[in-house]
């Protein structure tokens, strides 16, 4: 998925801002156990760790989890992938901010959350709603198949009830769940194309670098009237955002 930790943070640092507030919803308690699945360079899994739980962070990355470390080497990092790992000692919470969009079947990363919580435990998630980056998408899609290219999307976006059944039929209760706008507003004069690369780039895969400044350009082009404004490039972001718990 990402493989450049450094530019991650440099230009996307919104994505960890928006999960601070993910991380009071899980209300982190001294001395649980809590996963961070998909932690990145683990800024959530520091802020969790600073209420005093025990953190363990896993992204698929090596990248990513190699500057986790080095940025909190007291902290417990792994490269691990959400659809295939297991903990001998179970968790009393599960947290994950903008990452289970990416992670395809979403059935075998909940079969896994779900394995790995204690009875009670606590699974704690925001994901790209319905709806997510649609004008983006849109616009980028469009402007591939001009130039004749017809990538798939890489992304789940699932609508509410579709991801409550999901949740439930992995043997989780679902307490809460929320789909919503959030209006994101992406940093500098190139962010639209900031955002492109960094997390479209499997859908340019095959456009050779040649054909790409015009691609980002109409790409603009035909977004900005619905997302520039007052000077600041905001992506179509809508959150999903669940608590579930094992019985
Ligand atoms: C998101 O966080 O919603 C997202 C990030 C990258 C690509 C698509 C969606």
């Amino acid at each position: 998925m990402f493989q450049d930790p450094k530019r991650y943070q440099a230009k996307h640092q919104y994505v960890t801002a928006a999960g601070a507030d993910l991380v009071e919803v899980l209300a982190p308690q001294a001395g649980e156990r809590v996963l961070d699945l998909g932690c990145g360079t683990g800024q959530l899994s520091a802020q969790i760790a600073a209420a005093g739980a025990e953190v363990v962070g896993i992204d698929l990355s090596a990248e990513m989890i190699e500057a986790a470390r080095e940025q909190f080497p007291g902290l417990s990092f792994a490269v691990g992938d959400a659809r295939d790992f297991s903990f001998a000692k179970p968790f009393a919470a599960v947290f994950s901010n903008a990452v289970l969009h990416w992670i395809k079947p979403p059935e075998e990363a909940l079969a896994r959350i779900a394995a790995c919580l204690g009875p009670g435990g606590r699974f704690v998630a925001e994901l790209g709603g319905a709806r997510n980056v649609a004008t983006i998408s849109r616009a980028l899609l469009d402007q591939l198949a001009a130039r004749g290219f017809y990538p798939q999307a890489p992304w789940y976006f699932p609508s509410l009830g579709e991801y409550a059944r999901l949740v439930e039929q992995a043997g989780l209760r679902v307490a809460y769940a929320s789909h919503f706008a959030r209006p994101t507003p992406i940093e500098h004069e190139s962010g639209l194309r900031d955002w492109m690369e960094m997390f479209a780039d499997a859908l340019t895969a095959d456009v050779p670098p040649s054909m790409r400044t015009a691609l980002w350009d109409a790409v603009e082009a035909t977004v900005r009237p619905a997302l520039y404004r007052d000077g600041v490039w905001c992506a179509d972001y809508w959150r999903l955002r669940v608590v579930a718990y094992k019985e």
